[in-house]
């Protein structure tokens, strides 16, 4: 076995000759791939309304191999469309962080774009505070440095559909288009536009050459830098439950082992973890499929000769295996499924009338059909697939148009390496809920863990492959500095591994500052997670007060920010005294509550009105002294 090595294949971006042929770059900054998707979906449409105009597709962070480089190379640009998702507390994703950070951070350039048309599509979701931020960041910075807007931001929003935001956007953009890129004869625009099922090329192993496949595949990572298409095969050392036995709900503390794997992590690194799908719901999936777990096969992006399928819009291929593997590795099957896998699957639905509702549901007229039956009702793509017996995509469409790619999990590691360097510990609440139509949900990742065997149970363990992904999230660098912690149920996870450092720090003579942790939970009988360790962590010092919300013990619920207005005086007096504050856990309810809260506390403290208070806490972030490590 071996970890997944996603393969995903590097474009080179040379400059082009001169052909006379206006040029349009398609730009994206994706983390799951949506962006990418959309990114891909639109140039391959556009290619075929504007025959005479090129177009390429860019990943940001394969634009430039360095800052300097950005500038020379958007000088000549003419056309640019942004895809840009936003994630987590406003943040760009991890392909788009360099250049978001040259964008928005760089010097005043002046009008220096004013050579470039452009649009902007941003991918995020309404729930959050900083809605679609680099989306907008980046639509208005372009306006400010000369470039004209070829037309407004797309607002994609997640929570809804955001495929109807973006065919609704791009209904914006064709007309808009037209008057740049046809001529007057040009009549290529009024040719319908049917977007093609995506399908791999398959090649099916009838006889398995176990020894060719083995050594097509390398079984050392190889790698030296382990990154989410490099993850690291690391095992489960420990797992303990963290409630207390009289709690229905679950929270696992699991530890991996990265001694030899050449795996490295600072405190507040986040832990990306790819799962795999239960047993069960991987056997669902082949019957409803009628595919054969043990069929050994690869899929290709190209054809026999190399040349890229359907201008190389598919998703990067994974490696040889079992469809029992790929179904268990490589495809969401419990998220809802998108309006373009409906339209894969209507393309493969022998019976006509299910074809048909499927097309609808994936259509204007059913758009409300989708919200309802679909979204709303968190049906799974397995739960679709009972719902059409007769839709049995083959392979090569299943997996590259119908299942999205299972994507690794982010966790806020809680360990510090200065107190267990060959260890990666997790706090995972197990997702375990009952949908509307019954099903009940239970999260891929999650349940992974609560299942896992560790190395204390058998020498047989399980194992995932794991990387480290950096953050921002960090002690402040001189031990002195006082902190305030907030961190409610698994939102204490980075917190952990902060006070674990403190305690190696002081262990070794280092003299600590203040440190106040806000803890929530439900019941001190319940899932107060970590009580021991957190008790010895206050009689060691390592915390100096230890405030903890419990919201279902009395009458009236009381959240952490609750607490914190009956210390406002003392937390003013500590962030006065250039105390840095954390907050990490939940970022709809929780951390906007705690936001506003510290934003009450700077009005009631320290006397200034409602902007003066807003300027105190942008103040706060912009210096970096208050951080968020929130989902
Ligand atoms: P509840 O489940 O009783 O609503 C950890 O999840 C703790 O955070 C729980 O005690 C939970 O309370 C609490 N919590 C839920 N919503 C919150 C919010 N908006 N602000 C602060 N704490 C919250």
């Amino acid at each position: 076995v071996e970890p997944p090595k996603l393969i995903v294949p590097k474009v080179e971006i040379e400059d082009e000759v001169d052909d006379g042929k206006k040029k349009v770059t398609v730009f994206f900054g994706t983390q799951t791939g949506t962006a990418e998707g959309f990114a891909k979906a639109f140039a391959e449409e556009a290619k075929a309304r504007y025959e005479k105009a090129k177009f390429r597709v860019v990943d940001l962070d394969d634009y430039a191999a360095e800052d300097e480089e950005y500038e020379a190379k958007f000088k000549k640009e003419s056309f640019a469309f942004f895809f840009l998702a936003t994630y987590g507390d406003g943040e760009p994703t991890d392909n788009a962080a360099r250049f978001y950070k040259w964008f928005s951070e760089g010097e005043e350039k002046g009008d220096w774009l004013n050579k470039l048309q452009y649009g902007v599509f941003g991918l995020g979701n309404r729930q959050y505070e900083h809605f679609n931020k680099i989306a907008k960041v980046v639509d208005d910075g372009l306006a400010d440095q000369g470039a004209k807007r070829i037309v407004e931001v797309g607002m994609g929003d997640d929570d809804q559909c955001i495929e109807d935001d973006f065919t609704a956007w791009r209904e914006l953009v064709w007309p808009e288009l037209d008057k740049l890129l046809l001529d007057e004869d040009d009549t290529s625009a009024a040719t319908p536009y049917t977007a093609a099922v995506l399908e791999y090329r398959v090649v099916v192993y009838d006889q398995l050459d176990t020894a060719t496949l083995d050594r097509s595949l390398s079984t050392q990572n190889g790698h030296t830098v382990h990154d989410a298409q490099h993850p690291c095969r690391s095992s489960v050392a420990a797992k303990k439950e963290l409630h207390k036995p009289a709690s229905d709900r679950s929270c696992i503390h699991l530890e991996f082992d990265i001694s030899h794997t050449g795996l490295a992590y600072e405190t507040g690194d986040h832990v990306g973890v790819y799962c795999e799908n239960l047993v069960e719901i991987v056997e669902e999936a082949e019957k409803l499929l009628g595919m054969q777990p043990n069929t050994y096969f690869s899929v290709h992006i190209d054809d026999e000769d190399g040349t890229p399928l359907t201008g190389g819009s598919l998703p990067p291929p994974f490696p040889p295996c079992t469809v029992r593997s790929a179904l268990a590795k490589y495809a969401d099957l419990l998220s809802s499924p998108k309006k373009s896998a409906l339209l894969a699957l209507a393309a493969h639905a022998s019976d006509p009338t299910e074809a048909d509702r499927l097309r609808l549901l994936a259509s204007p007229a059913g758009k409300d059909e989708y919200a309802q039956w679909v979204v709303a009702s968190h049906r799974s793509l397995l739960e679709v697939l009972a719902e059409f017996p007769s839709a049995k995509p083959p392979l090569g469409v299943f997996f590259a148009s119908v299942a999205p790619r299972l994507q690794p999990r982010y966790y806020s590691i809680s360990s510090s390496p200065r107190m267990v360097p060959s260890r990666i510990h997790v706090t995972c609440a197990l997702v375990y809920e009952k949908t509307p139509t019954g099903r009940i949900h239970k999260g891929v990742c999650s349940t992974w863990m609560k299942n896992a065997v560790s190395l204390e149970e058998s020498h047989d363990c399980s194992w995932a492959p794991i990387f480290v992904r950096q953050s921002n999230f960090k002690l402040p660098s001189d031990t002195k500095v006082p902190i305030i912690m907030i961190g409610p149920g698994t939102g204490l996870a980075p917190f952990r591994g902060f006070l674990q450092e403190r305690q190696a720090l002081k262990d070794a003579g280092a003299e600590l500052g203040t440190a106040v942790l806000y803890f929530g939970c439900r019941n001190r009988n319940l899932d107060f997670i970590y009580e021991d360790e957190l008790n010895k962590f206050v009689e060691s010092g390592s915390i100096s007060e230890l405030i903890v919300a419990f919201s279902r013990e009395g009458p009236t619920k009381e959240y952490v920010q609750h607490k914190m207005l009956q210390k406002a005086s003392e937390i003013w007096n500590l962030i006065s005294e250039g105390a840095y504050i954390y907050v990490c856990g939940d970022a709809k309810g929780m951390a906007r509550d705690v936001h506003r809260m510290l934003h009450t506390i700077a009005q009631e403290q320290g006397a200034l009105d409602s902007s003066k208070a807003e300027s105190w806490v942008k103040n706060l972030q912009m210096t970096g002294r208050y951080l968020r490590d929130v989902w």
